[in-house]
């Protein structure tokens, strides 16, 4: 089954508060992204953003140039709902991080939690990275949320990488420079523990590659 169908079978058979990685709210990755004291018309970017309630939080906070990616628009279409109105504002992205045509240098911070772990060949993990240095200001942020090592080697019924801090920063390479990280346990509606490693790192200023 291609990715696509599998994410649009998981949004279309079950409400977003009984999937496993569901949480009322991302508390970690907000306070992290109001703790950057970004403008409020900083563009922002939750890639795999799902069905999750960062994105009205962002609004709440008065953020007003967010983008929500992902693969399915069962998940896209079940936030749309939930916003009405106060989503007028959002742009909306259905489609794969790793090809998906992103602005250059456009945003001040990426957000990823729990997306970036399905990519488990190196090939993809290097088109993720690509993105990302495509898509992001230099001196941007990136806050993201894995698998920790201690997790389980599936999520959603489908294999994941887990990651230690030091080696996401490896996988991500030299143009980003770790600021904080920290391991949080979740616990699923099934009662599965999961222990998820949070990173916020910051794009260098000087691209060292050559100016991407
Ligand atoms: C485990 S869910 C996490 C959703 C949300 N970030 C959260 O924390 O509630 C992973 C999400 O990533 C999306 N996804 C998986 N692979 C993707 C890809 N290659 N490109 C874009 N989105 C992807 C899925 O559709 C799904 O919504």
């Amino acid at each position: 089954m291609s990715q696509r169908k599998h994410w649009e079978g998981v949004y279309s058979s079950k409400q977003a508060d009984a999937l496993g990685w569901y949480k009322p709210q991302l508390e970690t990755s907000f306070a992290w992204i109001e703790a950057l004291g970004l403008d409020e018309d900083a563009p922002i970017i939750d890639v795999g953003g799902g069905a999750s309630t960062l994105v009205d939080d962002l609004l709440e906070a008065g953020h007003r140039a967010l983008t929500v990616l992902d693969l399915s628009t069962e998940a896209l279409a079940v936030v749309r709902a939930r916003l009405g109105e106060k989503g007028a504002g959002v742009e909306w992205l259905t489609g794969d991080v790793t090809a998906i045509d992103l602005p250059k240098h456009h945003f001040a911070l990426w957000h990823d939690r729990a997306a970036f772990h399905f990519l488990t060949e190196v090939a993809q993990q290097q088109a993720y990275q690509n993105q990302l240095l495509k898509a992001l200001q230099p001196g941007g942020h990136l806050i993201i949320g894995t698998f920790a090592p201690q997790a389980p080697p599936r999520c959603s019924g489908l294999p994941v990488q887990r990651y230690t801090h030091e080696e996401l920063s490896r996988v991500l390479g030299g143009d980003f420079e770790l600021q904080r990280h920290h391991n949080e346990l979740h616990v699923t509606p099934g009662g599965v523990e999961q222990m998820y490693l949070y990173c916020h790192f910051r794009r260098k200023e000087q691209a060292i590659a050559g100016g991407r």
